[in-house]
C-alpha cells in the first residue's frame, strides 16, 4: 500500500518533466537530422529518366539529373539473362516514380515539342498498312502516362483512335486527354461520353460512342480494336496488319456456351446499387426473372475485348436485332462480356461464327491475353510481377513468354509494378516495326519530314 501511494505522490510533476525531456530530445534529434538515418527514405527510379529530369513536366527531379539511372538491355531481358531481369527486380525495390496526370498535361501542352520528344515523326510505315488503316476504341479512366504509352506504342497516321473517358475521371487526367488528342488528326475524344460503372451496361455504351463516331470517320478503316487503359500491344502495327488480313474479312473474339452461373447473368433482371464498403456503383442480382431475348437470339459469352470487321460493326449498328438486344440487355450483369460474342453468332451476320461450332475460348482467340493465378502452372508459367484481384499485372521475366504466345494484345500492365517490362516491350514492339518495315518492297517513311512534325 505504502509503495503504491508513494508512487502516487507527485505524477503530475513528473509526467510533466518526461513530456519536456522528450520534447527537447526530438528536436535536438530533429537539429542533428538524425530522422534520415533512423527512417531511410528508398532510393528513387524514375521511369522517364528524362522527361521527369527536364522542364517539360509539373514535378520536377532535376537534382536527380546526374544520378545513377540502371540502363537495362532489353535484348538480354528478352533472352532472360540472370544479370539483367536480376537488375530489373532491384529497380522493383526501389521507390517507382512514373510521371504524373499533371506532367502529361504539361507535356503535352505544347504539341511540336511533345511529338518530337516522343518521336512520332521516327515511326516508320509500309505501303501495306497505308492500304490497311485500323480503328480503335480505348475506354480509359485514370494514369494518363498509360494511356499516353498505349498510344504511342499503337500509333500509326493512317489509323483512326477514339479515346472515351470515364465522366467521373479526375479533371487534371480529363485535361490530359483533351491535350494529348489535339496533338494529333486522327486521334479524337468520344463525342459523347458515360459515367461508367463496373459491370453496367455504361461500359458497353461507352465502346459503342466510340464506334459509332468511328463509323462517320472519313479513314476507311477495316477493323475496329478496343482497348482499355491496363493494355498493351504484343504486336508492331505491320505485324498486326498481316495477321488481320490473314482473317479474310472474319472477326476475332472469345464466344462460348455460358455455364449456368454466367447464364444468371441475363435470366434475372440487374439494378443498379451502391456496394456496401466500396465506393462505387454495380449491378445486383434481383429475383425478377427477365423474359427470353428478342428474335430467339441464342446468348453466348465471351470477352468485352474484340477484333470486329467494319462490316460487323455497321451491321450492328443498323440492324434491328442488334438494336432490340442492345436494350433487352440493358439491365443485365457485364453485357459487354455477352454482347459481342452473341451477335458474332447470329445467323447471316458478317464474318458469323455458328451457334454450332466449338467455342472459341480467351487462349484461342488472339484478341487478349490475361493470366489468371488459377491456372497458372497449368497453362502458363507463374506471374512475375504481382496479382490484382487474380489477374497477372507482368513483371520483366515475361517479356519473351508475352511475345511470342501468338496473341495480339495482353492485360494488365502497370509502370509502377514493372517499368523495365512496359519500356522493353515497346522496345522490342518498334524494333519488330522498323524491320518488317524495311523488309517490305515499298517502304515509305512518312513523318520524317520536318514539315510533317509541325502539323
Ligand atoms: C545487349 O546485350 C546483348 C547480348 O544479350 C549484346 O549483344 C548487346 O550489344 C547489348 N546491347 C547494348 C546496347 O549494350
Ligand atoms: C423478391 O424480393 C423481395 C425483396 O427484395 C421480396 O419482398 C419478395 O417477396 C421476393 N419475391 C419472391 C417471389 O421471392
Amino acid at each position: 500500500m505504502k509503495r503504491y501511494s508513494c508512487s502516487y505522490k507527485y505524477p503530475l510533476r513528473w509526467k510533466i518533466l518526461i513530456l519536456l525531456l522528450m520534447m527537447w530530445l526530438l528536436t535536438l534529434l530533429k537539429l542533428l537530422n538524425v530522422e534520415r538515418f533512423l527512417f531511410p527514405h528508398r532510393e528513387i527510379y524514375l521511369v522517364e529518366h528524362f522527361l521527369s529530369t527536364s522542364p517539360y513536366v509539373r514535378n520536377k527531379y532535376g537534382h536527380l539529373r546526374n544520378g545513377i539511372q540502371h540502363e537495362i538491355n532489353c535484348s538480354s531481358i528478352y533472352h532472360q539473362d540472370p544479370a539483367e531481369t536480376g537488375k530489373s527486380l532491384e529497380i522493383r525495390r526501389k521507390e517507382i516514380i512514373d510521371l504524373d496526370d499533371e506532367d502529361v498535361v504539361a507535356m503535352t501542352s505544347n504539341c511540336l515539342v511533345y511529338r518530337m520528344i516522343r518521336g512520332y515523326h521516327l515511326k516508320p510505315v509500309s505501303q501495306e498498312e497505308e492500304n490497311f488503316p485500323l480503328a480503335y476504341s480505348l475506354v480509359v479512366h485514370k494514369d494518363a502516362i498509360m494511356v499516353e504509352r498505349l498510344i504511342h506504342a499503337i500509333y500509326s497516321h493512317q489509323n483512326i483512335y477514339c479515346v472515351h473517358y470515364d465522366q467521373k475521371s479526375s479533371s487534371t487526367f480529363k485535361l490530359a486527354m483533351e491535350n494529348l488528342v489535339k496533338c494529333f488528326p486522327n486521334i479524337f475524344i468520344a463525342s459523347k461520353l458515360e459515367m461508367v460503372e463496373y459491370a453496367h451496361i455504361s461500359r458497353l455504351q461507352a465502346d459503342l460512342n466510340c464506334l459509332s463516331d468511328l463509323l462517320r470517320s472519313p479513314v476507311a478503316w477495316k477493323y475496329a480494336i478496343n482497348l482499355c487503359g491496363q493494355d498493351f500491344p504484343l504486336r508492331s502495327n505491320f505485324e498486326l496488319v498481316s495477321e488481320l488480313k490473314k482473317l479474310n474479312g472474319g472477326n476475332m473474339l472469345e464466344t462460348v456456351n455460358p455455364s449456368s452461373s454466367k447464364r444468371e447473368r441475363f435470366t434475372y433482371h440487374y439494378e443498379l446499387k451502391k456496394v456496401p464498403y466500396e465506393y462505387m456503383q454495380m449491378p445486383v442480382k434481383t429475383n425478377i426473372t427477365k423474359d427470353p431475348p428478342p428474335h430467339n437470339i441464342e446468348v453466348f459469352v465471351g470477352s468485352a475485348y474484340f477484333v470486329l470487321s467494319q462490316a460487323f460493326i455497321q451491321y450492328t449498328f443498323e440492324n434491328l436485332l442488334a438494336k432490340d438486344f442492345l436494350s433487352w440487355s440493358k439491365d443485365t450483369f457485364s453485357p459487354d462480356e455477352h454482347f459481342w460474342a452473341t451477335l458474332t453468332r447470329v445467323p447471316g451476320i458478317p464474318g458469323e461464327i455458328s451457334r454450332t461450332a466449338n467455342d472459341i475460348t480467351d487462349l484461342q482467340s488472339k484478341t487478349r491475353l490475361v493470366k489468371w493465378n488459377y491456372l497458372e502452372d497449368h497453362l502458363y508459367p507463374p506471374c512475375t510481377g504481382i496479382h490484382l484481384r487474380s489477374v497477372c499485372i507482368y513483371g520483366a521475366a515475361e517479356l519473351r513468354w508475352l511475345l511470342n504466345f501468338g496473341h495480339w494484345f495482353a492485360n494488365k500492365f502497370d509502370s509502377k509494378v514493372d517499368p523495365v517490362l512496359i519500356k522493353c516491350l515497346a522496345e522490342k514492339l518498334s524494333e519488330q516495326q522498323k524491320e518488317w518495315v524495311d523488309l517490305s518492297s515499298e517502304n515509305v517513311f512518312i513523318h520524317r519530314s520536318s514539315a510533317d512534325v509541325l502539323l
